[in-house]
């Protein structure tokens, strides 16, 4: 493996891309859209190839672990072709975000494709909430995607359910038994103020992880999990189960410190921290006259002076940053 020569001005190294393939989906989530959105017209949108390009110069400069997201990865036209070509670069760590919509059909050619693993998002366990939270949503689908997954053999596969008080709170204990029963790792993720949304008051919404756990520990002792994933996440077992508990704190406990990651949306932005707008954009390097990899690899480590040192989400709930989580990849 290559050293990274992906550094920033904190001493944190970068090896974990995720790179947005399209900002559109099938799913219209409370948290992540507002209801009627417009999405980017396809000029602007990154080629699969262009896509490649920017994910083969990560790994030349040292990128381990790349992480395909939306919108919905699913929904872009050949996504297979993308995955097939960077299952190829023979990454430590190479997983999908999804809504597990399509996993029914997709599961198996993603991961013959070489996939390692899939974060699956499942906020709720009730046919018609999940309808409520998604606005198009078919939970039976996802089911099926989950157990399609399941049998496909990935290395891991994770639901992350984002939780909202009075929306589905209480179905922290059934979300548990659900994933103990399909052997599945399971994160509970504060919502994060991205987007501007006026369905629900993300101030009131907020549910924090320790509200969370301590919900989960009125069922089961959480263990800290010894293993350090490197990323936000925060891990716990069971005694009596092999499944990992996260707990994704953007309010309640800063993780930047520690960020070892950059992401990429599918206008080709290279954004440097979820919270801040600190960017660069690779889409014009990608189509400079003439494209190097040189010049690109350039833009990518000079880019590195840019990131900031934390986040500021703050918990009133107040939108700081205008992107939308689909235009950020999940
Ligand atoms: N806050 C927290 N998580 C979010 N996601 C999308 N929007 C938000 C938000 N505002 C996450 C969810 C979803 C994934 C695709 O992105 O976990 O499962
Ligand atoms: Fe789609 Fe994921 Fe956003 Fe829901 S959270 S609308 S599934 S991209």
């Amino acid at each position: 493996m290559p050293q990274s020569n992906l550094t920033d001005r904190f001493g944190r190294t970068v090896n974990y891309v995720r790179l947005s393939v399209t900002d559109r989906c099938d799913f219209r989530c409370v948290y992540c859209m507002a209801e009627d959105m417009t999405f980017l017209p396809r000029q602007q949108v990154l080629t699969l190839e262009e896509i490649a390009r920017v994910a083969r110069n990560f790994v030349a400069l040292g990128t381990e672990k790349i992480r395909l997201t939306g919108g919905e990865p699913l929904v872009r036209k050949d996504i297979l072709e993308l995955v097939k070509e960077v299952g190829t670069y023979g990454l430590r760590d190479f997983a999908m975000t999804t809504n597990g919509s399509q996993l029914s059909t997709m599961a198996e050619p993603l991961r013959k494709a070489g996939m390692h693993r899939l974060n699956i998002s499942l906020d709720s366990l009730d046919a018609e909430k999940f309808r409520n939270i998604t606005r198009t949503g078919n939970l039976n689908r996802v089911l099926d995607g989950i157990d399609a997954a399941r049998e496909a053999g990935f290395r891991g596969i994770k639901l992350n359910t984002v939780v909202m008080k009075g929306r589905n709170d209480e179905e922290i204990p059934e979300l548990i038994e659900f994933a103990r029963k399909k052997q599945v790792d399971i994160s509970f993720i504060e919502e994060m103020p991205l987007g501007e949304i006026s369905e629900h008051d993300r101030g009131l919404a907020l549910c924090t992880s320790d509200e969370v756990q301590s919900i989960i520990r009125r069922h089961h002792e959480l263990v800290p999990a010894t293993e350090d994933s490197g990323g936000p996440a925060r891990y716990f077992r069971m005694p009596d189960s092999p499944i990992r508990v996260g707990f994704i704190s953007p309010h309640s406990h800063n993780f930047c410190s520690t960020c070892n990651r950059v992401r990429v949306t599918v206008e080709g932005r290279l954004l440097l921290c979820l919270g801040n707008e600190h960017s660069v954009d690779l889409r014009r390097v990608l189509r400079g006259n003439p494209v190097t990899d040189d010049k690109l690899r350039q833009t990518i480590i000079n880019a590195m002076d840019l990131k900031p040192e934390r986040h500021h989400f703050s918990s009133e709930g107040d939108v700081q940053i205008l992107r939308f989580m689909n235009m950020t990849g999940g």
